[in-house]
C-alpha cells in the first residue's frame, strides 16, 4: 500500500534506478516507524490479505483480421521467464503470433441477435446472441487482469440487461461491484442443475419482432434456496495444462499419496465419457479441451450455435430465426484474398470457435511478480523478481510454509507438458498450483451440482497460478479476502480439514508469509 502511494508522489520524476533506491529505503524505513510508534509489548498484527497487485494503466488496442476500432486491452509486465497475463506464448512463428492477435480480436468481438455491424465503430459482430444468453463476448467475462482473465471490478452484466432496449430485470445476486456470475438450479429435477441463462433478447432492438421469452424465476427458486452460482474461471497458460499428458498427471497425483492420506486428502480425475481421459477445464474439471469449453462457451453463454453445439438450449417463441449452426467454418472469402498475412487468412476462414480454441490455446501463462512489485512513476504496472522484493525473505517463507503445511499437496507447483508443434508448449515445465484433480471440499463449498465424475461437493483443485492479480474468489466468487477463501476449506466432510488446521495452528508471522506468496504468483 505504501508502495502505490510513495510511487504516486510527484518528487519521483527520475530514472527508475533512483526510484528503486529511494523505494527500498522507504520500504526500511516503515518498521523503524513502526517500533517508535508502538510499545514494544504490543501484539503482532493479524494476517492480512495484501490485495490484487495494480494493473497500471497501460493499454493496447487489437483490430486482428476483422475489427475497424481495436478492442482495448490491458498490458501486463511480463516476468522473467516471459510469462504474462494477456501476452502470447514466447517463441511463436510470426504466422502463430498473427493469428494469435487476429483470433484475440474474434474473442473480443462482441455478440448480437442480427449480425449487424456497430454504427458506432462499424465493427462487425457475431451473428446469433441468444434467446437466452449472460454474456455477449468471450472478452466480456475473460478481461480481469488482461483479455482472457476473469471478471473485472465492475460487472458488466449490470450494463447488459438493458441494452439495445432489452428491459431484463437484474437478479439480486448480480450487482455493480460484483463478479459476474451464472446461475444454476442444482434441485431442479427439469434442468438437472443446469446453466440458467440470467437474459433474453425479448425487446432488444436486433431481436425478430414479436419473440418472447420470459426470463428465469429467480425470485422462487431464491427463496426455495435452489440457486448456486460461478464465477469465470481465467485462461491464462490454459494450453499447458490441455498439453499435459494423462499418464503425467497420474504419476505426478500417486508421487503424493503416503502423504496425502496421513492428513485425509483423497482426491481423483473427472474424465470424459467419449475417450476415457482425464478432464480438465472448469471448476469442476467437467471440460475435456480448449475447443470443447469454446463451443461450449459460445453456445451456453452466448447463445450462439456453432459445430459443437448446433442446437439452441432455449428456444422462447420467434426469437430463434437463423438456420444453425450460426458460427460455422467459412469457405474461402473474398476478405480472406485481401487480408495481408497467412495467420489473418487463417483466422478468417476458421470458425469462430475455432478461433477461440486457438487464442486459448497460445496465451501465455500469468506472470510470477512480486506482490509489492505496485507501479512505476508513470502508473505502468512492475513485475519484481520474488528474489529482489524487499520482501523476498517472507515470500520465500510463505512459499516454505505453503509446502509444509500441505497446500502443495493439492494445489501441486510443478508440472510438464508433452511434446508440441509449439516450442513453449513443447516439453515445458509448468506452475499451475494445481493437480487437476477433484476433492471433496465438504459442506460450506458444496454447490449440489454433479458434472461427469464430480458429485455435489467435490470441486478440481484452483489452479494458483494468476492469484496475484485475482479479485474474487472462490467458484461462486464468494469473498475477495484470501483468508476468507482458505477459510472456507474447512467444514464438515472437506478433505482439506487436516491442512487447514495446521494453517491455523502457524504463526501470525508465518500466515501473513502465505498470504504475501499467494499474492506473487
Ligand atoms: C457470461 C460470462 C461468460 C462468457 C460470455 C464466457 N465465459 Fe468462459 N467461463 C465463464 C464461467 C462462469 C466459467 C466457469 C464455468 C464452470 O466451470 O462452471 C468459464 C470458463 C471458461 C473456460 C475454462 C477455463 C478453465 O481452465 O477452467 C474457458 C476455456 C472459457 N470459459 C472460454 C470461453 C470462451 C471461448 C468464451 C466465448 C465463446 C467464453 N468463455 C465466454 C463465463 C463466461
Ligand atoms: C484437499 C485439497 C486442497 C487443499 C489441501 C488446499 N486446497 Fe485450496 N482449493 C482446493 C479446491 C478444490 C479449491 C476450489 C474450491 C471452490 O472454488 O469451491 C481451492 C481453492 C483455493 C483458493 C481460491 C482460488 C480461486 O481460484 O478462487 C485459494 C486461494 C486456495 N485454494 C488456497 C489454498 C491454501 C493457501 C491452502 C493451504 C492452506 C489450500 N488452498 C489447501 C483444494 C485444496
Amino acid at each position: 500500500m505504501n508502495h502505490r502511494c510513495l510511487m504516486q508522489n510527484p518528487i519521483r520524476h527520475q530514472a527508475d534506478k533512483l526510484a528503486l533506491g529511494l523505494l527500498a529505503v522507504a520500504l526500511f524505513a516503515g518498521p523503524t516507524v513502526a517500533q517508535i510508534t508502538n510499545p514494544p509489548s504490543i501484539k503482532p498484527l493479524r494476517a492480512v490479505d495484501p490485495g490484487p497487485r495494480p494493473v497500471g494503466n497501460q493499454s493496447i488496442a487489437v483490430k486482428g483480421a476483422i475489427l475497424n476500432k481495436g478492442i482495448v486491452d490491458t498490458i501486463q509486465p511480463k516476468d522473467a521467464d516471459g510469462n504474462g497475463a494477456g501476452h502470447q506464448l514466447a517463441n511463436l512463428t510470426p504466422d502463430q503470433t498473427a493469428f494469435w492477435f487476429a483470433s484475440l480480436a474474434v474473442f473480443g468481438e462482441q455478440a448480437t441477435v442480427d449480425g449487424a455491424s456497430d454504427p458506432s465503430t462499424n465493427n462487425p459482430s457475431i451473428r446469433g446472441l441468444g434467446p437466452a444468453f449472460n454474456g455477449d463476448s468471450c472478452f466480456m467475462c475473460h478481461s480481469f487482469p488482461a483479455i482472457g482473465g476473469t471478471s473485472p471490478f465492475t460487472n458488466p452484466q449490470v450494463a447488459l440487461a438493458t441494452a439495445k432496449g432489452a428491459q431484463n430485470a437484474l437478479p439480486p445476486f448480480i450487482v455493480l461491484n460484483g463478479p459476474i456470475r451464472e446461475a444454476r438450479f442444482p434441485g431442479d429435477a427439469l434442468s438437472g442443475g443446469a446453466v440458467r441463462p440470467l437474459f433474453s433478447i425479448q425487446g432488444r432492438s436486433d431481436a425478430p419482432a414479436g419473440c418472447t421469452l420470459a426470463q428465469p424465476d429467480f425470485t422462487t427458486q431464491l427463496q426455495k434456496n435452489n440457486v448456486i452460482f460461478r464465477i469465470p474461471t481465467p485462461t491464462f497458460g490454459v494450453g499447458y495444462i490441455e498439453n499435459t499428458p494423462d499418464q503425467t498427471l497420474r504419476s505426478s497425483f500417486e508421487g503424493t499419496a503416503s502423504q496425502r492420506s496421513t492428513l485425509g486428502i483423497a482426491g481423483r480425475f473427472n474424465t470424459n465419457g467419449n475417450d476415457q481421459t482425464i478432464t480438465r477445464f472448469g471448476w469442476k474439471a467437467q471440460n475435456k479441451s480448449l475447443l470443447l469449453f469454446s463451443g461450449e462457451g459460445a453456445n451456453v453463454e452466448m447463445g450462439v450455435t456453432n459445430e459443437l453445439f448446433p442446437n439452441e438450449r432455449i428456444a422462447g417463441k420467434g426469437c430463434d430465426v437463423h438456420e444453425l449452426p450460426e458460427d460455422t467454418s467459412n469457405i474461402v472469402q473474398p476478405a480472406v484474398l485481401a487480408a495481408t498475412t497467412a495467420g489473418n487468412a487463417a483466422s478468417l476462414e476458421a470458425s469462430d470457435i475455432a478461433n477461440f480454441g486457438v487464442f486459448l490455446r497460445l496465451n501465455a501463462a500469468p506472470s510470477q511478480c512480486a506482490f509489492d512489485s505496485g507501479v512505476d512513476s508513470s502508473g505502468a504496472a512492475l513485475c519484481t523478481p520474488l528474489a529482489n522484493s524487499g520482501k523476498a525473505a517472507s515470500i520465500a517463507d510463505g512459499q516454505a510454509q505453503f509446502r509444509s503445511v500441505g497446500c502443495a499437496l493439492c494445489h501441486t507447483e510443478t508440472l510438464t507438458t508433452g511434446p508440441s508443434p509449439f516450442a513453449s508448449l513443447n516439453n515445458a515445465t509448468f506452475h499451475p498450483y494445481s493437480d487437476f484433480a477433484l476433492h471433496g471440499m465438504g459442506q460450506i463449498l458444496a454447490d449440489g451440482v454433479v458434472q461427469g465424475a464430480a458429485s455435489g461437493n467435490e470441486f478440481r483443485t484452483a489452479p494458483l497460478w494468476g492469484l496475484g492479480q485475482r479479485i474474487f474468489l472462490l467458484h461462486d466468487g464468494r469473498t475477495k479476502d484470501l483468508l476468507e477463501a482458505i477459510a472456507a476449506h474447512q467444514s464438515p466432510g472437506s478433505e482439506a480439514n487436516g491442512v487447514i488446521q495446521s494453517f491455523n495452528g502457524v504463526t501470525d508471522a508465518q500466515r501473513q508469509d502465505i498470504l504475501n506468496f499467494l499474492r506473487s504468483l
